[in-house]
């Protein structure tokens, strides 16, 4: 059974019309006139337990909206939520005691206690027994590396600390799923790797079920087998991320470098193919997955061809996954 059901999920705002300069202004405060941002519009998905689920879109797309209404901070405009058998915001309660969430733009940790006092805090809302608490304490404490700054206020951390804080206090009370809004947003490579592997330690040494955001898609290709991507509010893909990209990945590259004597006077040219670089012996070639396979064109080369080296250079999922917002190719046409 899904641990997560989401069915035509919408969240709308009223937003206020802006009017420039100050008699607009003082207009604006006596008109009723506002606009409806339609921040979430539709969403269906289900997650089963013990997934970690990239959910991707840019910005403004309604990923965060979407964690505070499965956090329980939003109540939606429509639609209906089950997550870990609860209607998040109805049974906010019972609900937060059995899930964790880390928004990366700001802390839920106490501003001015040291991160120690913090995680007692947490450990005496959430009733975890002390011996839990402990081990799971030391456990994090070791792989976040915690130790330097336990004793540190909150105010006083660097950012990538201040967010190992934030997850250890996430996860203390042992929750059955996490909410991840831009866990690594803003850190250097080093802090971001220790965070992934963190996450994925969670995910797979403790079966917890993980929903990520991200702008980083190194996060997403280390970590989520499966992404989902919205934009304006609309789901636009859900499946395996391997899929999208040979959906949409572009062309690839194949690279040879031919033999000295192949010489500068030969064609080289493959149907199927398209030369992009020619640097004396180095020749590039362009080409898509439905005109001819790597090996296809491999063979035909060394057929014709004395070849020295050759390597193919796959397009990368950034450019595949900007490709997508920018083109929207996933866009059903209305009906
Ligand atoms: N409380 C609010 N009142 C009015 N509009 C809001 C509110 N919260 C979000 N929105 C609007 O809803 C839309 C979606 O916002 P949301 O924060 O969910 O995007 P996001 O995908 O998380 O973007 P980002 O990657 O920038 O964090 C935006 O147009 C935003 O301005
Ligand atoms: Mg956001």
């Amino acid at each position: 059974m899904s641990i997560i059901s989401v069915t035509d999920l919408h969240k709308h705002f009223k937003v206020n019309k802006h009017r420039s300069g100050l008699a607009g202004a003082v207009r604006g405060l006596f008109s009723t006139e506002s606009t409806l941002v339609r921040a979430v519009d539709g969403i269906s998905f289900s997650v089963e337990p013990g997934e970690l689920v990239g959910y991707l879109g840019p910005n403004g797309a309604g990923k965060s909206t979407t964690l505070k209404m499965l956090t329980g901070l939003l109540v939606p405009t429509s639609g209906q939520l089950l997550s870990n058998g609860h209607v998040p915001w109805r049974e906010r309660k019972t609900y937060v005691a059995r899930i964790g969430a880390v928004f990366g733009q700001r802390t839920t940790l106490w501003w001015d206690l040291p991160v120690i006092e913090s995680l007692e805090l947490l450990q005496y809302v959430y009733k975890v027994p002390r011996e839990r608490f402990r081990h799971n304490l030391a456990e994090f404490r070791e792989l976040l590396e915690l130790g330097p700054f336990l004793n540190t206020p909150v105010r006083s951390l660097s950012l990538g600390q201040r967010m190992r804080a934030d997850i250890c206090a996430a996860l203390l009370h042992e929750p059955d799923l996490l909410f991840l809004d831009e866990p690594t947003i803003g850190l250097d490579v080093v802090a971001k790797e220790r965070i992934r592997q963190f996450i994925r330690h969670i995910n797979r040494e403790r079966g917890v079920t993980v929903l990520l955001t991200t702008h980083d898609l190194s996060d997403v290709e280390k970590l989520c087998e499966r992404v989902m991507i919205i934009d304006h509010g609309r789901l636009l893909y859900d499946g395996q991320l391997a899929a999208l990209r040979d959906r949409f990945g572009g062309k690839r590259e194949l690279v040879v470098d031919f033999a000295e004597d192949e010489g500068a006077a030969a064609d080289l040219s493959v149907d199927g193919a398209t030369i992009i670089e020619r640097d004396g012996p180095r020749v590039v070639y362009s080409f898509g997955r439905e005109t001819i396979s790597a090996s296809g064109l491999i063979s035909l080369l060394s057929a014709r061809y004395r070849i020295r080296d050759l390597s193919v250079r796959e397009p990368d999922i950034e450019d595949t996954i900007r490709r997508i917002y920018e083109e929207r190719l996933l866009e059903k046409p209305s009906n």
